[in-house]
């Protein structure tokens, strides 16, 4: 039998209602396996295998989602490296991705830099450059050392630090911007492995090795000198030029840098037939603390880091509410905006959470938690409203998220993203869990006993 309430005594009304109306949609998808769903399938795939981003999606997935629906325009909104635009790009198929942190998207950039004009003689003969410059013993001038942010401070070695400065040094004077630019991503990419960090789950883990005073001991293991990081990944990427111009030579998706919350508006109407994407999922996961040294490296300052974390969609305690900053990007049509807030607001799901949680505020062990998702609700009701105007009648949505809980309580992410989705003129066909979901946390395993949450696709068709 069901239970009546929640782990906390609350209701499960709102919660239930909804898994009622959308269970005959909800199966396990064998095929979708986390290699199969995630950057791991990425790992020997030319271009893609150049970054390690862990949040991706896997090339093969992409694939046979075009391949099965052969759509004419894609868009991404939550693009990261571009494998979605990428992908549909090299099937001669129209393709947008906005992505508001830069990191991926150079990748993405370099990739179609790499297939289209960059000869593989001119990047190897530069890149032999780039290493002898990193063998001599000249110092670079302190305008090029590695502009570090406090939480970045200490993550490589004095002898990383020169060598560092030296590659800055050497790509500034490199003429040719495509070439720049790829020099530039290979220094980018192999950050993380010659320093002392490891991205891993919300934050950065650092190496005892980094004098940094740690809560847990972490030994990451030997660590490259930045020439051997450097020089492996310079080796990669010419030996990925003539299969990247074989596969990718000719595209040019259109890869926008900016927040898909005030992009998406200045698409036109039923432009696209499909949208593949991912946002981050509600999870407190920090986009801009996993890809410090990436974006230090880009030069980002303090006060840019903290206004990216703000801009971007509200998934951490730290995000604020951005309702003052959406009235002014939605002024002129405020239309969409008000459908979307009071599609928010009238929730039932979202606000049942809310409540047990507000009632149990002390308990939490961040209260921003309510802030981030109330905020998380907010902006994808928007992001899914205007998918429904993008999305061209017969159109698709395939969406890859996770559920969430929090103090015990499910936040059933799907069906609420659904419930949005159904509003907005989509028919929810299905919503496929991953064979394995993901368990909760061990603090919350010890407090509310074990529970597996879903990971899921959601497929979604325009009406
Ligand atoms: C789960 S990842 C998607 C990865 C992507 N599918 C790929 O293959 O690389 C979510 C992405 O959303 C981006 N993001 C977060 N807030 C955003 C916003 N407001 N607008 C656009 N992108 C955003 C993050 O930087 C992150 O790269």
């Amino acid at each position: 039998m069901e239970p009546v309430t929640s782990p906390n005594g609350g209701s499960v009304q709102g919660r239930h209602a909804l898994h009622e109306r959308f269970s005959n949609r909800i199966t396990v998808n064998t095929e979708l396996t986390r290699k199969a769903v995630s950057y791991q399938g990425n790992r020997r795939v030319p271009g893609l295998r150049w970054m390690k981003y862990k949040e991706g999606f896997s090339r093969g997935l992409v694939e046979r989602l075009i391949e099965e629906h052969r759509p004419r325009a894609v868009l991404d909104p939550f693009a990261g490296i571009g494998t979605t635009p990428l992908i549909a790009g090299s099937k001669g198929i129209q393709a947008t991705g906005i992505e508001i942190m830069p990191v991926g998207v150079l990748v993405g950039k370099a990739i179609t830099h790499a297939a289209n004009g960059v000869s593989k003689s001119a990047f190897e003969a530069v890149s032999g450059d780039l290493l002898g410059r990193l063998s001599s013993n000249v110092h670079a001038p302190a305008e090029f050392t590695f502009s570090h942010v406090d939480i970045t401070r200490a993550a490589f070695s004095e002898e990383t630090e020169l060598a560092i400065a030296k590659a800055r040094q050497f790509n500034s004077t490199v003429g040719d911007y495509a070439l720049r630019a790829l020099l530039n991503v290979a220094c980018m990419t192999v950050l993380e492995d010659v320093s002392y960090t490891r991205k891993d789950g919300q934050y950065l883990r650092w190496d005892y090795r980094s004098g940094r005073a740690l809560r847990a001991r972490m030994n990451k293991g030997p660590i490259p000198p930045f020439e051997h990081a450097l020089g492996a990944r310079l080796f990669e990427m010419t030996q990925d030029i003539e299969v990247l111009k074989r596969e990718y030579g000719g595209i040019s998706p259109d890869l926008v840098v900016g927040s898909c919350l005030d992009s998406m508006q200045e698409l036109n109407n039923a432009s696209f037939d499909m949208a593949i994407t991912s946002p981050p999922y509600a999870n407190r996961y920090d986009y801009t603390r996993t890809y410090a040294l990436e974006l230090a490296w880009l030069g980002f300052d303090q006060a840019r880091f903290a206004d990216l974390r703000q801009q971007m969609l509200s998934a951490t305690v730290e995000n604020k509410t951005k309702l003052l900053w959406l009235r002014q990007v939605y002024k002129r049509e405020p239309g969409l905006l008000n459908n979307a807030i009071g599609m928010y607001q009238n929730q039932a799901a979202i606000h049942e959470v809310l409540a047990i949680l507000n009632k149990h505020v002390g308990e939490l062990s961040n209260r921003h938690v309510i802030r981030l998702l109330e905020g998380y609700f907010q902006e994808m009701a928007i992001v899914v409203a205007e998918l429904g105007r993008l999305i061209r009648p017969g159109g698709t949505v395939i969406m890859v998220n996770d559920n969430v809980q929090y103090h015990g309580e499910e936040v059933p992410v799907d069906l609420i993203l659904s419930d949005f989705a159904e509003q907005s003129g989509f028919n929810c066909e299905n919503i496929w869990m991953l064979p394995r979901g993901k368990g909760n946390s061990s603090q919350q395993m010890g407090r509310f006993g074990r529970r597996e949450i879903r990971k899921c696709v959601y497929r979604w068709v325009r009406e």
